[in-house]
């Protein structure tokens, strides 16, 4: 009889289990797209909330359009390299000590133009996924002078610069 107790609270708690593993909902860590000049590093955020480790499941970016789309995809605690795209080999990590607190974030190292766009993060086991916009802009004028100077205003999609401050930003992207 406690045996058919202890079975049932068991199936109760599987169920509760199952029914919180259909709850998970996806956050994106900033709202906005992310934003860089070429050349610079990047992480595209990705979290689950609640949190729950990944550490044992599969983890895929991609960017929809690309052939292959697969920028980085994480299968038993290694990168399957044999489908990246070329484009991004050795410039894309996950940080697998925190896949355990459920941030499957990837980084990509030296951005190019061509990286630009959208990108899709997703795990098969929860059947969600997140998007991810991704902006990169470069410096038009590349004088040494103004490379010294210049700061740059990342506000509003748009990456400017502020070359004198008496001069109003210009915008580069
Ligand atoms: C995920 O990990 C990266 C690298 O350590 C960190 O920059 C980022 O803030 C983390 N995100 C969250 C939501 O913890
Ligand atoms: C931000 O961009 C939007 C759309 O391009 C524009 O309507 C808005 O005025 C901009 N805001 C600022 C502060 O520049």
């Amino acid at each position: 009889r406690v045996m058919v107790e202890l079975q049932q609270s068991l199936n109760r708690f599987c169920l509760f289990s199952l029914l919180l593993l259909v709850q998970f909902h996806w956050r994106v860590g900033v709202g906005s797209p992310i934003i860089a000049l070429a050349g610079d590093d990047v992480i595209l955020p990705c979290h689950l909330e609640p949190v729950t480790s990944a550490a044992s499941w599969t983890v895929e970016w991609t960017k929809p359009g690309l052939d292959p789309e697969f920028v980085h995809v994480h299968e038993d605690g290694r990168l399957l390299h044999e489908i990246q795209n070329p484009s991004y080999y050795y410039r894309t990590r996950l940080f697998v000590d925190e896949l355990e607190h459920g941030n499957v974030s990837m980084k990509i190292f030296e951005v190019k133009l061509s990286d630009e766009g959208t990108y899709r993060c997703s795990l098969p086991v929860v059947q969600e996924e997140v998007f991810v916009q991704l902006i990169v802009g470069k410096l038009v004028q590349n004088s040494e002078s103004l490379r010294k100077s210049v700061n740059y205003l990342f506000r509003n999609n748009t990456i400017f610069k502020n070359v004198v401050p008496t001069a109003g930003p210009e915008a580069i992207v």
